[in-house]
């Protein structure tokens, strides 16, 4: 049986998170490594339905999401997860728990992040109409030994992607 492993994907809203979660699923799919995606922003529609962005509820999102991460990854599957995970202690926490964990940080600017506002929530996080928005009201902790970085103001997400593919092939994952 292949080795499972989890990518967990951390970095502001608008970095990039789930766009390269996206392209990475397709390629490991193309070689016939069986994986599956854990987003923050699906798992709150169901997993973590209700959980607000306190820091309590954010580090229980994580939690959860590290459980089944955990679980998938001990059955062989390829895990990515993309949420922003904005507190190193719940990081190192799942990292703990589980085997052939690979954090990468999908590090952009906050301003660029805002530039792109993909969703329109930075306008509204400025204006102050949602609050605790990560990078503009509420922390976000940046990773201080990551696996792997990936500068999305600078790189392509195919470049991105690529990274993350060839350092598992280098660790013997896959
Ligand atoms: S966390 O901190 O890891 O629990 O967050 P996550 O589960 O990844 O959810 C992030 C998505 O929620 C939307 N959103 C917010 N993000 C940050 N702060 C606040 N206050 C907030 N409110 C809503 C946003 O769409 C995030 O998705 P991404 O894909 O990161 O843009
Ligand atoms: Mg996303």
């Amino acid at each position: 049986m292949k080795k499972g492993f989890t990518i967990w994907l951390t970095g502001y809203s608008g970095s990039g998170k789930t766009t390269i979660s996206e392209q990475l699923y397709q390629s490991l799919t193309a070689r016939e490594i069986r994986c599956e995606k854990l987003d923050g922003d699906i798992i709150r529609q169901h997993l973590s339905k209700g959980l607000s962005f306190s820091r309590e509820d954010r580090c229980e999102n994580i939690l959860r999401i590290g459980f089944i991460a955990e679980m998938l990854s001990r059955h062989g599957v390829g895990v990515i997860v993309s949420a922003i995970s904005p507190y190193r202690e719940a990081r190192n926490t799942v990292r703990n728990k589980i085997a052939n964990f690979i954090e990468v940080h999908v590090s952009c600017p906050i301003e660029e992040c805002a530039r792109r506002d993909v969703k329109g929530l930075y306008q509204r996080a400025m204006s102050g109409e949602i609050t605790n928005f990560t990078g503009i009201s509420d922390p976000y902790e940046a990773p201080l030994d990551a696996e792997i970085t990936c500068d999305t103001a600078r790189e392509s997400i195919d470049e991105s992607t690529d990274k993350i593919l060839r350092a598992l092939c280098r660790m013997g994952i896959i």
